[in-house]
């Protein structure tokens, strides 16, 4: 019989990304989202609506369920989207939890995210069902923010400074948590995965990359906090998010994020994909008219 997968997150990059790995698969796959109206496109999951900050609004969505993928979004109540999660699987008889933690996930970790993530990924290895937790690197997509600069202007700005960052293209998050889903509850359990891409770069090195396919001269221009964090309100970005990426910001500045892994080739038996990948893929969207 077909086990029966719900995603977290669904509407979200990594969890799109996830839904269209999974496309195919011999399972029943389920979508949590807040608002129906949200699940559009061509998807095999079937839509239940429910909200992480709602407890109430879950057993619906979990009743029936073997496999939850668990994604929590960025903010101060992340560790109760846990915890509500959690206990609406465990009240379900779910099998396994697959959650999505972050890079360096840690009480001592000199970011707030990290140290929320590491209160969910504590609760979820005593969670009472089999479990596994990815921990991904810096999301290669995070550049999209980036792309109405570089299209425009041909500069894009950061509080990076001169970083260097094992980068990672979502899609191969999502390939990995696709395999951790398909494979048997018992092989990945009780694993934390941290997932990188191939290289450790600096955002030189990016410009240069999206130079090249891009065919035009593309330039990271290193701003300072402060600036960067008047753009980022400027955009109507929530101060606590503000506050969050510039914790992630001083603390790749400073070499924290300088370091890659072998986990996804583990994985997934190939190499991860890398920015010359990544944005030659995404070509249209930093301005490209090449087909
Ligand atoms: N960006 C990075 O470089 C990076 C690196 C490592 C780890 N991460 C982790 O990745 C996660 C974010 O993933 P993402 O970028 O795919 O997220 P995303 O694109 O921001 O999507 C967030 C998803 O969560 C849903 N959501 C928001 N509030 C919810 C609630 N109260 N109840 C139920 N669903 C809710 C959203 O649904 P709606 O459509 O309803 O808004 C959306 O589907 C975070 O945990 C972050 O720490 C990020």
């Amino acid at each position: 019989m077909s086990r029966t997968v719900l995603i977290t997150g669904a509407t979200g990059t990594v969890s799109t990304a996830l839904i269209n790995a999974m496309e195919g698969a011999d399972l029943d796959l389920r979508a949590l989202v807040r608002e129906e109206s949200r699940a559009d496109g061509p998807r095999s999951a079937e839509v239940f609506v429910g909200d992480l900050d709602d407890a109430r609004s879950l057993p619906p969505a979990f009743e029936g369920v073997q496999d939850v993928w668990l994604l929590t979004p960025n903010g101060p109540r992340a560790p109760e989207h846990n915890m509500n999660a959690v206990w609406a699987a465990r009240q379900a008889g779910v099998e396994r939890v697959v959650r999505l933690s972050a890079v360096g996930a840690a009480h001592d970790a000199p970011n707030r995210s990290g140290r929320l993530h590491a209160l969910s990924d504590r609760e979820t290895e005593r969670c009472g069902m089999r479990w596994t937790i990815l921990r991904p690197h810096w999301f290669m997509q995070n550049l999209l923010n980036e792309a109405g600069d570089i299209s425009a202007t041909g500069t894009f700005s950061l509080n990076m400074a001169s970083a260097r960052i094992g980068m990672i293209d979502v899609r191969d998050i999502a390939e990995c948590a696709a395999r951790v889903l398909l494979d048997d509850p018992d092989r990945h359990h009780g694993e934390t995965y941290t997932l990188t891409g191939p290289r450790s770069l600096t955002f030189d090195e990016v410009a240069g990359r999206l130079s090249l396919t891009l065919g035009r001269s593309i330039t990271y221009l290193p701003v300072s906090d402060d600036a960067k964090r008047k753009t980022l309100l400027g955009h109507g970005v929530p101060g606590w998010i503000v506050d969050m990426l510039e914790e992630y910001a001083q603390a790749y500045a400073s070499a924290w994020g300088d370091f890659t892994t072998d986990t996804v080739a583990d994985l997934l038996g190939r190499p991860p994909r890398d920015i010359a990948d990544f944005v030659r893929d995404h070509a249209t969207a930093f301005g490209s008219t090449d087909d």
